[in-house]
């Protein structure tokens, strides 16, 4: 059966390195300690991988996650603390206490993962039922369930397909009497148009839920995101930036916002601690001290990573884009810094002799480059039009509503365009050396140069 590369598998094959090609696991602290063969000569004269030739690259991509013996040192302190939850534990608390300074939030709550901060964020702001949430489509569809798990309407808008964020011009026209929230992603690592999508939201008096997940330290106009907005939320789960194989966070500079946050993910106790008073219905979304642990350990290579992944983009973009048919996302003026989650560039045919994404995806992968088309229309996708028509939904809402929805819903032309012609790198492979970047632009310009010969293969 032909193994089909999905966004999933991509984002593994990031975590997990390639293991298939037989490198061995990088067990040092970063980039300078990665012992790998020495890159090949890049050249463009050979024939593509695809069609005979040798790929551009043999060896694997750095392996993430990357770890060694802080991590194993900390998790041992959890485990022999006989503290693993946080009620008794101090990780979680030292975590959330870094972790907010980092950003310069006032406040950072821990939670099982980035879905899990999403909706102690929602449930803070009482979204429910009857209201409707401003959803970009161009995401992960965590974004999108967080929303239908409120039994809220999502409400898309564009994608600028130049950036790949939501398209923040068009927010306003889309928000309605019904609009309870805006909650723009952060996609691949960059950051959505925050000057407008502040200034709309505060026009209309609405709050800004940021979807953080992919953008840890990440920059706008010199600050941090998820401190933007009246909350952010951050993923760290396996294949994020900073991971601890599972896990989230929310920040925060709102002190009753966050107390209803720490309050829902601690089944709706009052206070911060495992007492039996409640105030109100939660759940448990708690993190636990392993997840802590890890991410302690973690967090003390996250600024040198991130610098590594920034340098190492720069220098990609500015050999690749001045291929035709290749055009690197491209950042917001605000953006003063991006941290590159996912390498993002938009991929043209007619720049390659009318080859296909998919051929060309093909031939990038035979040259030894992992690479997937990223994410598909989520407004198309049958799970939301069956949640939409669900039983509960049907309770809660006329025909007459769910039939505006998915028409207001149906057409995003930007957004289809750039699910058409995404091309997407993981950021574990912005963590080496600069001849990786020389191979990445290497087996690109090796494909434009026979575009031709692969299209009639
Ligand atoms: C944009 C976005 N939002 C939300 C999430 C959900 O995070 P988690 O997988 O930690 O629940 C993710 C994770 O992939 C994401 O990329």
């Amino acid at each position: 059966m032909k193994k089909r590369f999905t966004r999933r598998t991509f984002l593994a094959s990031g975590c997990a390195g390639l293991a298939a090609t037989g490198m061995s696991t990088v067990t040092a602290t970063g980039p300078a300690a990665l012992s790998r063969p020495a890159a090949r000569t890049v050249s463009n004269d050979e024939m593509p991988a695809l069609l005979g030739g040798q790929p551009m690259r043999k060896e694997s991509f750095p392996a993430w996650p990357v770890t060694g013996e802080e991590e194993e040192r900390r998790l041992l302190e959890a485990l022999r603390s006989r503290r693993w939850n946080r009620h008794g534990g101090s990780m979680v608390d030292r975590f959330e206490g870094i972790w907010a300074e980092r950003l310069g939030a006032k406040y950072s709550l821990a939670t099982s993962s980035g879905t899990s901060a999403l909706v102690a964020a929602l449930n803070a702001l009482d979204i429910g039922p009857g209201d409707e949430v401003i959803v970009p489509p161009y995401t992960f569809v965590a974004t999108i369930n967080v929303v239908l798990l409120q039994h809220a309407l999502p409400v898309f808008v564009d994608t600028d397909r130049e950036t790949s964020q939501i398209d923040a011009q068009k927010i306003d026209a889309a928000i309605t009497k019904r609009t309870r929230a805006v909650l723009p992603v952060h996609l691949g690592g960059s950051v959505a148009d925050m000057d407008q999508i502040l200034s709309v939201a505060k026009k209309r008096n609405l709050p800004v839920v940021e979807d953080a997940c992919q953008s840890h330290l990440a920059e706008w106009r010199g600050h941090k995101v998820g401190t933007l907005g009246s909350m952010g939320c951050f993923s760290l789960q396996a294949s994020k930036n900073l991971n601890s194989g599972e896990g989230g966070a929310v920040v925060s500079n709102d002190d009753s916002l966050i107390e209803l946050c720490r309050s829902f993910h601690n089944q709706g106790r009052a206070a911060a601690n495992s007492n039996m008073t409640y105030a109100r219905n939660g759940d448990n979304r708690r993190m636990t001290e392993f997840q802590a642990a890890i991410l302690l350990a973690q967090l003390t290579r996250l600024e040198a990573q991130s610098k590594t992944r920034e340098e190492n983009a720069r220098y990609l973009s500015a050999q690749i884009s001045e291929i035709p048919g290749v055009s690197p996302a491209r950042m917001y003026p605000g953006v003063t810094r991006n941290a590159y989650h996912l390498y993002m560039f938009r991929y043209d045919p007619a720049g390659f002799s009318g080859l296909t994404r998919e051929k060309f995806l093909k031939a990038l992968r035979a040259e030894g480059i992992p690479a997937s088309g990223g994410y598909t229309p989520l407004n198309k996708e049958q799970f939301l039009l069956n949640a939409l028509q669900s039983r509960a939904y049907k309770y809660i809402y006329s025909e007459k509503d769910l039939r505006d929805l998915a028409d207001r819903n149906a057409s995003l032309p930007q957004n289809d365009l750039l699910c058409q012609e995404a091309v997407w790198l993981t950021q574990s492979m912005l963590l080496g050396e600069r001849t990786d970047m020389d191979q990445i632009a290497g087996a690109i310009r090796k494909i434009h140069k026979h575009a031709a010969r692969l299209v009639a293969s």
